[in-house]
């Protein structure tokens, strides 16, 4: 078995003139949980759909468990799981006839599905309600059986696309806590999202913009590397007009609201808290706290996307 998950190289998709995504490149490794964070249209799904080989590329190559996507495609499929963003789950049938449905649709015989299915009922915590409709079930627990139809086939891989859009933040944790489990066991997972905060939980992060692919690494070592300058955070009152004082403030890269406070980057070593804190009272915010702060994702997402 190869170490290498995923490997992609120059993969870019065009619909006509409109380049959906552009030359991207990228490795997931076994093992890892691999996030793919972009605005609406910045290329995620296009970029899945290629994996899975449901998309042709315009150009550029990729290789998925070592089989290319575009010849060996059949290969690839039942060692994969596709959780997508517009999944459709049998509302009319049961938790566990949608289970025993798909695992019939990957060509798993009785003998083989009967044990798996409750072993799926149990990881998604759905046992004791697999005879409830899947039409009855609520938001999060939809999602969660979404996921075992992907997983019902014990795949290597896992290619989830904003598998916990539209459920509250429990739910969302919860799922996570089941990708963590997934991934002890042994699977690789590839997940799109929109959440900055969920984000923070995959060990490394791709981040999409216009269907490039801006930069991938470790969460902290995004935060690391990609800003001008450390982060801030400000209290000071009225917070506005204090908003706009620190962004005309010589050497602040960025400010914004945060809350009830605000959120700063500077260049480089242009400031210190206390020279920001003097730049504030200088402008009548007389009161003004001045801390360092650790960066936000969304901090390196709003200066990768001004790029
Ligand atoms: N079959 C298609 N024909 C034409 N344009 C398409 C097609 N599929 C996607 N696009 C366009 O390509 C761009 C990228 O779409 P994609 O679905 O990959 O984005 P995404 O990052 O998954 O967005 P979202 O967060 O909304 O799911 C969008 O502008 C979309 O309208
Ligand atoms: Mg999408």
């Amino acid at each position: 078995m190869p170490d290498i998950a995923i490997s992609v190289h120059e993969l870019s998709k065009k619909f006509g003139d409109f380049t959906a995504v552009d030359g991207v490149s990228f490795e997931v490794q076994r093992g890892e949980v691999v996030g793919y964070l972009g605005p609406n249209g910045s290329g995620k799904t296009t970029t899945m759909r290629m994996l899975l080989g449901l998309l042709r590329p315009t150009s550029g190559r990729a290789q998925v468990l070592g089989f290319d996507i575009e010849k060996q495609a059949e290969s690839i499929r039942p060692l994969v799981g596709y959780m997508s963003q517009k999944f459709a789950l049998y509302e009319d049938l049961t938790i566990r006839e949608n289970l025993v449905f798909y695992a019939g649709v990957y060509g798993m015989r009785p003998d083989d599905y009967r044990p798996r299915v409750q072993d799926v009922l149990a990881l998604i915590g759905l046992s004791g309600r697999e005879n409830e409709r899947a039409g009855e079930l609520s938001g999060g627990w939809r999602q969660r059986l979404a996921l075992g139809i992907a997983l019902v086939h014990s795949p290597q891989l896992l290619f989830l696309d904003e598998p916990t859009s539209g459920v509250d933040p429990s739910a969302r944790r919860e799922f996570w806590d089941l990708i963590y489990t997934l991934t002890e066991r042994g699977a690789t997972v590839f997940v799109s999202t929109h959440y900055m905060d969920e984000a923070e939980h995959c060990g490394r992060l791709g981040i999409m913009y216009n269907g490039k692919l801006m930069a991938m690494d470790t969460p902290s070592a995004l935060k690391g590397s990609q800003l001008k300058g450390p982060a801030w955070n400000v209290v000071a009152d009225p917070l506005i007009p204090a908003l706009d004082a620190l962004s005309a403030t010589p050497g602040v890269h960025r400010a914004g609201l945060l809350g009830d406070h605000l959120h700063a980057i500077s260049l480089g070593d242009s400031h210190t808290a206390e020279s920001l804190r003097s730049a504030l009272i200088a402008r009548g915010f007389a009161d003004a706290i001045v801390e360092e702060t650790e960066p936000t994702l969304e901090d390196v997402f709003v200066e990768l996307a001004g790029r």
